[in-house]
């Protein structure tokens, strides 16, 4: 636990030890990533006065890609800049503080990890290259006095840009469901009253050699919904494309996009959970901060009734939100993806 929050405020760099260097079958193989301008990813308009095309646009992108982008979002530039900033500073406080700031259980307040992922082979943990403060958040109610109160303007500019993103991601959610053809608040309403709500602030220290380690695992996000973006626009984001990792370009001023599980679920399949992964940066520190939205602990999932009919069988069982994340953590460091589980095997004729 004293190694974990060591790296930081260091001024010497983090050395590449053996806890994060992955097997050969594991390691990112950058050369053969796909450059994010031969695959132009989804970006939707959100000025539109057009919300059924709008609706569309973002339906199609969340069937194909399971990924969009959204510029002209209402939320102001600087809501961000301040959020994401106080953010950075968090991890820049001496790691003393961040321990004393750290807690050690999924739901508390505030609690700063690492990633890790099982090597096959010797059943070796490997750490990532990358430090994770995962925290409360919430979109109306007043969540940041549980925030840490330094760095200074922690509190306040989280909590001001946690209602603005609470804001953009209820309109996505009606967006997302119309484009279902249901009821705008259906999505928003079958994740509950009491949904899942977590803010996760990613710090990446340069990596002296990209080639050998991951920011963050291959992984699907477990909840509905997640928005993303990162201080000054650093790359690292990938998406599972057919097959091929392709880089995510992030536009000025704009916010990613990423359908998780259960929205795979709620949709019957028609909406996609991306699976993606963040690579290191062998220059440029990297901050970002990734919004989740998922059902209540206590909500049951599974396919939205009206999406079900004589062509269109169910793909995947209900199940609990709470049940699931135990699966979840079941899988830590194996990385299979959880949903699986939950899928219905096609009959046999
Ligand atoms: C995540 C995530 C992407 C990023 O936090 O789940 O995928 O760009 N983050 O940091
Ligand atoms: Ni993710």
């Amino acid at each position: 636990m004293a190694d974990d929050f060591r790296w930081t405020s260091d001024s010497s760099r983090p050395s590449l030890t053996s806890e994060f260097i992955l097997s050969t079958e594991q390691a990112p193989r950058l050369s053969e990533v796909i450059s994010p301008y031969s695959v132009p990813l989804p970006t939707i308009d959100m000025a539109g006065e057009d919300e059924a095309a709008m609706a569309e646009q973002i339906a199609a992108a969340s069937t194909e890609f399971g990924l969009f982008r959204v510029i002209n979002h209402r939320i102001p530039e600087e809501a961000w800049v301040s959020a994401a900033t106080a953010v950075r500073d968090f991890f820049l406080l001496p790691p003393e503080v961040k321990r004393r700031l750290a807690g050690g259980r999924t739901m508390d307040k505030l609690k700063v990890y690492r990633y890790f992922l099982k090597d096959w082979e010797d059943e070796r943990d490997i750490s990532m290259w990358s430090e994770v403060a995962s925290q409360i958040w919430h979109p109306t109610d007043d969540f940041a006095g549980a925030l840490p109160e330094i760095p200074s303007g922690y509190r306040e500019h989280l909590g001001a840009f946690g209602k603005d993103l609470g804001l953009l991601m209820t309109r996505l959610m009606s967006l997302l469901s119309i484009g279902l053809g249901l009821e705008e608040s259906c999505i928003k309403r079958k994740l509950g009253h009491q949904p899942f709500l977590r803010c996760h602030g990613n710090y990446f220290p340069p990596c002296p050699n990209p080639e050998l380690t991951l920011g963050l695992p291959i992984h699907c996000d477990s909840v509905a919904l997640s928005l993303i973006r990162t201080l000054d626009d650093v790359p690292g984001l990938q998406i599972l494309k057919d097959k091929q990792w392709v880089a995510v370009d992030q536009l000025a001023n704009s916010f990613i996009v990423n359908i998780g599980d259960q929205l795979e679920v709620l949709s019957n399949g028609r909406y996609k959970s991306v699976v993606h992964r963040v690579v290191t940066n062998e220059t440029r520190e990297r901050v970002s901060l990734a919004f989740f939205w998922g059902p209540g602990l206590n909500e049951s999932v599974g396919p939205i009734a009206s999406l079900i009919d004589e062509q269109h069988h169910p793909v995947y069982r209900s199940f609990l939100f709470k049940d699931f994340l135990i699966e979840h953590d079941k899988q830590a460091g194996k990385r299979k993806r959880v949903k699986e589980i939950f899928q219905l095997q096609p009959t046999a004729p």
